[in-house]
């Protein structure tokens, strides 16, 4: 396949950026999108031109990582996959592709590709956790019984890798599906109940303190997500944020 890129450069957070264009040849159909880069990367190089900077890790939909704007969609035309799963097959021999950072208030754009999405560690270390008694009097988890339907619940939630497509597809930069994931797979079960109320307010006043944006119920971060986290657990948490909000007033 030979394709045109148009591609985000932007030498750091301060300059201003803008779309190049460069071509390659040949590239195999079985090629995943982030070994296109590669080829392009490599091209650049033998011609004394800076690479592109793009984020990536496991490159097995696993690490969230990868976070590629393409043709105006997160993580490309596929669904349910993320950038490093996307496979040129997708695309057509002679396509432009137009390749653009994660773009959101709260992911300021590090240089060309690469956004900060540390707001989401912030956001993880403000109550996205269990603290464990390690004393040695522990229970067994598996001692606890757990409804079938609110662990296989509690294990979908957990499947959100921290990709920030959300945020990218949303109008509103809201970082609510990511948010919402995170509360929902410990709110869900018995282990998560002590910390149940701190957690989401904690949590959701640390989303709002780095920029994220409202949701609005477009539904389009379910769409985009690669790991299909669904728009209940922003119901979820809405509903755990009220009554928590509630209880605190009452102490
Ligand atoms: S909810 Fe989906 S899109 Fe958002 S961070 Fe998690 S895996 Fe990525
Ligand atoms: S590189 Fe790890 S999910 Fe894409």
């Amino acid at each position: 396949m030979n394709l045109t890129l148009k591609v985000w450069r932007q030498l750091n957070a301060k300059e201003a950026g803008k779309v190049e264009t460069y071509n390659v040849k040949d590239i195999s159909p079985d090629s995943s999108f982030l070994e296109m880069l590669d080829i392009l990367n490599e091209q650049l190089i033998n011609s004394d031109i800076e690479p592109v900077a793009f984020d990536h890790d496991c490159r097995e939909g696993i690490c969230g990582m990868c976070s590629l704007y393409i043709n105006g969609e997160a993580h490309g035309p596929d669904r349910k996959v993320t950038t490093c799963q996307l496979h040129m097959r997708m695309f057509k021999d002679g396509d432009t592709i137009t390749i653009e950072p994660f773009r959101s208030a709260g992911f300021p754009v590090v240089k060309d590709l690469v956004v900060d999405r540390s707001a989401f560690d912030r956001i993880q270390q403000a109550g996205g956790y269990v603290s464990v008694n390690t004393s040695g009097n522990t229970q067994d988890a598996n001692a606890i019984p757990i409804p079938k339907a609110d662990a296989d619940k509690a294990f979908d939630a957990a499947t959100c890798i921290g990709c920030g497509a959300c945020v990218a597809t949303c109008k509103n930069g809201s970082a609510m599906l990511f948010v919402s994931a995170k509360v929902s797979q410990f709110s869900l079960l018995p282990q998560g109940q002590v910390e149940k109320d701190r957690r989401v307010l904690n949590m959701v006043d640390q989303m709002d303190s780095e920029g994220f944006g409202n949701c609005t119920n477009t539904g389009a971060c379910e769409v985009e997500c690669p790991k299909g986290i669904s728009l209940d657990n922003i119901a979820r948490m809405n509903r755990d944020f009220l009554s928590a909000s509630i209880l605190s007033k009452d102490k």
